[in-house]
């Protein structure tokens, strides 16, 4: 079968640092093009030795030659390009938060649906083995019955100007669709639900900026939580799960990556304290989960159920607080 050929829109960061890296490292396919609206594709392609550069995103995706996108543009132009991509016939890996609400998500989906093209969300951590892992601790029933969580995702983002994409509210930036979506994800995947109640107090300190700090407390059935996000506090993205028995800590939750891939496990009962360490590569694993998609043509249901209750829990987080 022909490897699959990627073409990556805009001259992200994230492109740059993390994915096309990734494709290349996975066996996920070649990267064979890059666009950017703004003029710097031919440097991205240079510095990362891709063969194709386009002016624009129009251009990438007329192209036969590609076979799926990568979307790492803002947030307030995923929905848009995700579309345009799929009626290119292109199938389309996406970044977190995909959409801005449901009605998005109904389009983007519709889109992709119509064309017979695979979509996902770019949520990395879901893809990092110490999920499973969890998984089979809570099952196990390690901590006994699961009371409550408290997940926090926090960086400090430079305020100089031009004002970071995180900080730009009209291009929908801010703490929660930066950070905070990830905790919000987490407890989608726990509990499977949305949850049923939810409370919000956010900062702003930008002015006409976006939110830069949230916190959320949330009920899913009976199970509480405590969810935070920030842009203005030190390095943390990690999760507390407290049981009946004891405690299990995730203090690589999300960001397994910059420890080189390892995540701990803390877990916790009375005196006993013992740590698990698990390897994963999730954005080696995330883009060759989307790769396994497109070659066999089969949807992941249980992902996209997933990012369909993380697109209705911002929605309502969103609308809560008028972020
Ligand atoms: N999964 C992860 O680990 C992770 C990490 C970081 C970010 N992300 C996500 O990836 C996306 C990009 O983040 P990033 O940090 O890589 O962003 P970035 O490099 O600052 O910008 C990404 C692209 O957005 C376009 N852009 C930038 N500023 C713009 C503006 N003012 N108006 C219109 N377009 C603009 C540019 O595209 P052109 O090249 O076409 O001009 C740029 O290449 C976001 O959705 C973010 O949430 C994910």
């Amino acid at each position: 079968m022909v490897d699959i050929r990627w073409g990556v829109l805009g001259a992200a960061r994230i492109a740059r640092k993390a994915v096309v890296p990734a494709i290349r490292r996975s066996g996920a396919g070649e990267v064979v093009a890059v666009s950017s609206a703004s003029g710097r594709a031919a440097e991205f392609a240079a510095d990362l030795g891709i063969e194709r550069h386009y002016a624009s995103h129009e251009e990438l995706l007329a192209d036969p030659d590609v076979d799926a996108v990568y979307v790492p543009l803002p947030n307030t132009e995923h929905a848009r390009w995700s579309i345009a991509a799929a009626r290119a016939g292109k199938h389309v890996l996406c970044e977190k938060p995909i959409v801005q609400g449901l009605a998005e998500l109904d389009a983007v989906e519709a889109a992709a649906a119509d064309a017979g093209v695979q979509l996902a969300e770019a949520f990395m951590y879901r893809h990092h083995p110490q999920l499973a892992r969890l998984r089979e601790l809570l099952d196990s029933g390690a901590i006994g019955r699961l009371v409550t969580v408290e997940s926090s995702f926090h960086f400090v983002q430079g305020r100089q100007e031009p004002l970071d994409i995180r900080l730009r509210r009209d291009l929908g930036g801010g703490a929660l669709n930066d950070i905070g979506c990830y905790p919000v994800d987490l407890l989608g995947w726990l509990t499977g639900s949305e949850p049923d109640d939810v409370g919000v107090v956010a900062h702003r300190d930008v002015p006409d900026g976006a939110n830069t700090r949230v916190a959320i407390a949330a009920r899913y059935g009976e199970l509480t939580a405590n969810l935070h996000c920030s842009l203005d506090a030190a390095f943390r993205a990690d999760a507390r799960l407290h049981g009946s028995e004891g405690t299990i800590h995730l203090p690589d939750a999300f960001r397994a990556d910059v420890r080189g891939g390892t995540a701990r496990i803390v877990v916790e009962r009375g005196e006993e304290r013992t740590v698990v360490e698990v390897d994963g590569d999730q954005y080696g694993a995330q883009v060759a989960h989307f790769a396994e998609r497109v070659r066999t043509g089969t949807p992941d249901p249980d992902d996209a159920a997933l990012t369909r209750r993380t697109a209705a829990t911002l929605e309502r987080i969103t609308k809560a607080a008028s972020l």
